[in-house]
């Protein structure tokens, strides 16, 4: 399609939008008085309107009926999780016995890491990217160093190439080959959460299988943003927060992926709790454990459903729309947000270059040449809410939920003005 930078074009398109609608089911903050542009949804998701109905009932319950509320609320909070599973894998790309919801990402990743990085003598070897999200690189360092490994001897890094501000796929596959022998595991943001590049996590997976290793994914970018087949891609493992594109609220609660084949195992190598037993023993409070079958066994505590009411509202909204209706919109809406950047770039003198490559989700990650933190409060002064990264790169994400083409026009006009009035 060809686009127009001007107020009409974008309308139009806003006109034609089949997800229109949902705008208004979001609260936005505002600023001046005026909706912001809210172009943050790849850090903390906007709050949908019903989510407040989904806390009140909790609160409700539990003021009237106590601890009576495990059994007998209107949804009962003994098995509220199990609520969350069918929409959820519909997102990911999974069966539900594969999905579970608990703990937070990291918390979640560590939990996955005792089962699934089993280090021996022969193979002890992690393949993550470069630079991955600071907590991933604390959580394999700690992992390793708990094993009695070292971290500069088991953590293999796939690097950018000079120059480059992406990952080439051959190059994660070179470095599967080369460690073959020794590797353990591969284990990769799916959606990086600085460039916004998509990994080809079907041929990544698919190499490190090859490879004899696991394979997971950190799926906090890619969750609710880009199409996911988890189970048909036969990942090992998989976890994800929901508080970014799933838009449950903040610092809110984790998904996690088991693949089916590693279910119902007893002697699988794991942390439990009472909550991952099965549900017809797990109140004889018998001493040994007995695995639910699903990826529930991996839940160590009873579920806290305050945090999951809201992710129950916004998975809702998810299987309302379903994710190809999603995607489909978040690739135009992203297509025309470059295409404006491109616009200003060429109107305003080019400060600014995008890194983000063509296997991209919602987000455009913008390096700014120059003074560009004065250029970000610019923007964030007058409404447009986009986050900011050192050194210097401004991340972008219209959130097909929520944002508008109408939106991306009038950042761009915001945009220049900044741009000019330096
Ligand atoms: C890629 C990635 N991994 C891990 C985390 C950490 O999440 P949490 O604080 O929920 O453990 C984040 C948070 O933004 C993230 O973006």
């Amino acid at each position: 399609m060809k686009f127009e930078n001007t107020l009409t074009f974008a309308r139009e398109l806003d006109l034609h939008d089949a997800l229109k609608a949902y705008r208004q089911q979001f609260h936005f903050p505002q600023v001046n008085g005026k909706d912001v542009i809210y172009f943050t949804g790849n850090s903390l998701g906007l709050q949908p309107k019903r989510t407040q109905k989904y806390v009140d009932d909790i609160m409700k319950d539990w003021r009237e009926l106590a601890v009576e509320g495990h059994f007998h609320a209107e949804k009962p909070w003994w098995d509220y999780h199990e609520r969350l599973a069918k929409p959820l894998a519909k997102v990911v790309g999974a069966k539900p016995q594969e999905v579970s919801v608990m703990n937070t990402l990291t918390v979640n990743l560590h939990f996955l890491m005792v089962s699934f990085y089993r280090p021996t003598q022969k193979r002890f070897k992690i393949i993550c990217e470069e630079k991955a999200f600071p907590s991933d690189q604390y959580m394999l360092q700690s992992q390793v160093r708990f094993h009695g490994l070292d971290p500069s001897d088991a953590i293999v890094e796939v690097k950018k190439r000079e120059g480059e501000h992406f990952w080439r796929t051959e190059d994660v596959l070179k470095t599967i080959d080369e460690v073959k022998d020794e590797l353990a595991l591969v284990l990769i943001g799916g959606v990086n959460y600085y460039n916004g590049q998509v990994f080809a996590m079907e041929t990544i997976t698919k190499a490190g299988k090859k490879a004899g290793a696991m394979v997971g994914w950190d799926l906090a970018h890619a969750v609710g943003n880009v199409e996911l087949k988890l189970h048909d891609w036969d990942v090992d493992f998989a976890a994800w927060c929901s508080y970014k594109y799933m838009n449950s609220g903040p610092g809110n609660a984790s998904g996690i992926f088991v693949n089916e084949k590693h279910l119902g195992k007893v002697d699988m190598p794991r942390f439990e709790g009472w909550w991952g037993n099965k549900k017809e023993t797990r109140f004889q409070m018998k001493p040994m454990f007995e695995p639910i079958d699903t990826a529930d066994a991996w839940q160590v505590s009873n579920p806290p459903v305050l945090s999951l009411a809201p992710y129950l509202a916004s998975l809702e909204l998810f299987d309302e729309v379903g994710m190809p209706a999603l995607i489909q919109k978040q690739k135009k809406l992203t297509a025309y947000l470059e295409y404006i950047l491109l616009e200003v770039g060429k109107e305003a003198g080019s400060v600014f270059e995008i890194i983000t490559p063509e296997d991209r989700g919602c987000q455009l990650s913008v390096f700014l040449h120059g003074e560009g933190r004065a250029l970000f409060d610019y923007l964030m002064k007058r409404g447009v809410i986009v986050d900011w990264r050192e050194p210097n790169v401004i991340r972008l994400a219209p959130a097909p939920f929520y944002c508008s083409y109408e939106d991306i026009f009038r950042f761009g006009r915001i945009l220049k003005e900044g741009i000019l009035s330096k």
